[in-house]
């Protein structure tokens, strides 16, 4: 376990929309490099970046065409090489995105695959050796010359890469123990090197969970890969990190994760925090690609002022994944928001951001805050662009400043990648800087806090203290440190005992006095949040 994961806050970067320094309407690696002290000033010392590497770009750079090569509109290699040192040189880490499950159907070992002659990579993608549709998979017929058909691993622009299935049914199923799925692997496990080689500090998996194909409920055959390229990491880059998409730290952490996110997708304990848009019936996805359509006017999240404030939704989900992770020496990683996500402005203030946000960062495990959220920046309704769909709201154009563009890029406005926030009101890194009370400034206020006390590190004991179904506040501890919690507009009060001086605190009214304590109970001010010694 790398030792940098203790105190580790990570920020993820969408390179596409953070920082144009070219002045060509999209975001690029020397962006990045450009805003490296901006993101350790703010209390994160990781990055996580989605995929930057060559790409037609049909489902925002998770179609690769060439693992090993960034993608021009972005810079070169030696940028990126260049962004690992700088990183290095400010005691941060940059984790960039792997893609194992797929690639773009314009990758060199698909075009290969698809050809009728065998060769090296004819089984390195699933194919079916018939053209009709087989149930469940989604397989894709007539675009090749070979004679069968390819499974897709999501959109039709990715071909499923082939590790095998579990328990194979049909004569074209290989098992995932065949010397070929072997070889996707190691093919797999190059890719990681060579960035590991030139000073990446790790990886972001995607879709992590889903490499062996087939039956597989507690996903036997996914896991025994991730437990040999642990093994790797081990042996050879043993402070490399390894955080994957799958929301399933049992599984995820004893294959070798380091880390594992806590997703929004619907009915997790996650989503109840910030985006139980519950009222519709149409938002049994909340999730995905279909977001715009989700009918956001009844918010029962537990941090809305007016939700129905029971944790209790959160923990019961929550806490048996903090227990197996525990178990399995790893952490699970609570995120603001992610690229996939609405982002938690659509419904929540900036008052509730605060206490969600305070929350988040003051959990064990390691978070991940996402671009543009620490100054709140909103969720736009706007079309859809490389594959977004309703996930494009929440990857517009980080805002800097009030300049042209909001200080994303000197680009003409109608060239630049996506639309910025054309609110009067659109929050700037630049107006929130100046503003004591910002949700910024209290962004790095929280994480200043959580690099001072070890008690709030990535490692430490949680305890929880007061946590009661539909009942407020949520009091817990770490180490030596009580947190309590009330996002209601009421007081609220718990008769338990806590320490006695307070350390931090986050009121809505200013002029509030935040928490009434005794020997024997705590009384918390309308929508605020205290950590007690
Ligand atoms: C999950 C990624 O987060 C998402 O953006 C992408 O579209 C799919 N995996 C497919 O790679």
């Amino acid at each position: 376990m790398p030792k940098w994961l203790e105190d580790a806050v990570f920020y993820e970067v969408y390179p596409q929309s953070f920082n144009d320094t070219n002045g060509d309407g999209i975001g690029d690696i020397d962006g990045i490099t450009e805003k490296l002290d901006y993101i350790k000033d703010l209390g994160c010392n990781a990055i996580w970046i989605n995929p930057c590497y060559d790409s037609p770009f049909k489902d925002g750079g998770y179609d690769v065409r060439d693992y090993k090569k960034v993608a021009p509109r972005y810079g070169t290699n030696s940028d990126l090489y260049r962004l690992f040192g700088e990183a290095h040189k400010r005691d941060m880490h940059i984790l960039l995105d792997l893609v194992p499950g797929h690639t773009s159907e314009e990758h060199k070992w698909f075009r290969e695959s698809q050809k009728q002659e065998r060769n090296e990579y004819s089984d390195r993608y699933v194919w079916a050796d018939h053209c009709f549709r087989i149930e469940k998979y989604p397989y894709v017929a007539g675009e090749s010359q070979r004679d069968g058909i390819y499974m897709l691993n999501f959109y039709k622009c990715q071909p499923a890469l082939n590790y095998g299935f579990f328990n194979p049914t049909e004569p074209w199923q290989m098992s995932y123990k065949d010397p070929e799925c072997q070889k996707t692997k190691e093919a797999m496990k190059d890719v990681m090197r060579f960035w590991l080689d030139r000073g990446c500090d790790g990886f972001r998996v995607d879709m992590a969970n889903y490499l062996v194909k087939g039956e597989d409920e507690n996903r036997t055959g996914t896991c025994a890969i991730w437990k040999d390229v642990r093994k790797m990491l081990d042996k050879d880059y043993p402070e490399a990190a390894l955080v994957s998409e799958w929301a399933n730290p049992k599984q995820s952490l004893s294959a070798g994760f380091h880390m594992d996110f806590l997703l929004n997708n619907p009915g997790t304990g996650y989503s109840t925090l910030m985006r139980d848009y519950s009222n519709s019936k149409d938002n049994a996805n909340t999730s995905g690609i279909n977001q715009k359509k989700v009918d956001v006017t009844v918010d029962r999240s537990f941090f809305k002022r007016d939700g129905n404030g029971d944790i209790m939704r959160f923990l019961d989900d929550y806490l048996p994944m903090y227990e197996s992770a525990k178990e399995n020496h790893g952490y699970v990683s609570i995120i603001t928001c992610n690229h996939d996500t609405p982002r938690p402005r659509r419904t929540l203030s900036y008052s509730e951001l605060k206490l969600a946000y305070a929350f988040i960062f003051t959990m064990p495990g390691v978070p991940f805050l996402y671009y543009g959220d620490e100054i709140g920046m909103r969720y736009l309704d706007i079309p859809t662009k490389e594959g977004g769909y309703g996930r494009t709201g929440s990857r517009t154009p980080m805002q800097w400043s009030n300049k042209k563009n909001l200080g994303f890029s000197e680009a003409f406005p109608e060239d630049i990648y996506l639309p910025v926030d054309s609110s009067s009101d659109a929050p700037t890194v630049e107006a929130q800087q100046q503003d004591p009370d910002s949700l910024l400034n209290t962004v790095k206020e929280i994480l200043a806090l959580r690099h001072k006390y070890s008690d709030l590190n990535s490692q430490n004991n949680l305890e929880i203290v007061y946590a009661k179904k539909d009942t407020l506040p949520f009091i817990y501890k770490r180490g030596d440190l009580f947190i309590a919690i009330n996002p209601s507009t009421l007081k609220q009060k718990a008769g338990v005992p806590t320490g006695s001086s307070i350390i931090y605190s986050i009121c809505r009214s200013n002029s509030c006095d935040v928490a009434t304590i005794t020997d024997t109970s705590i009384t918390l001010a309308p929508e605020s949040f205290v950590i007690i010694k």
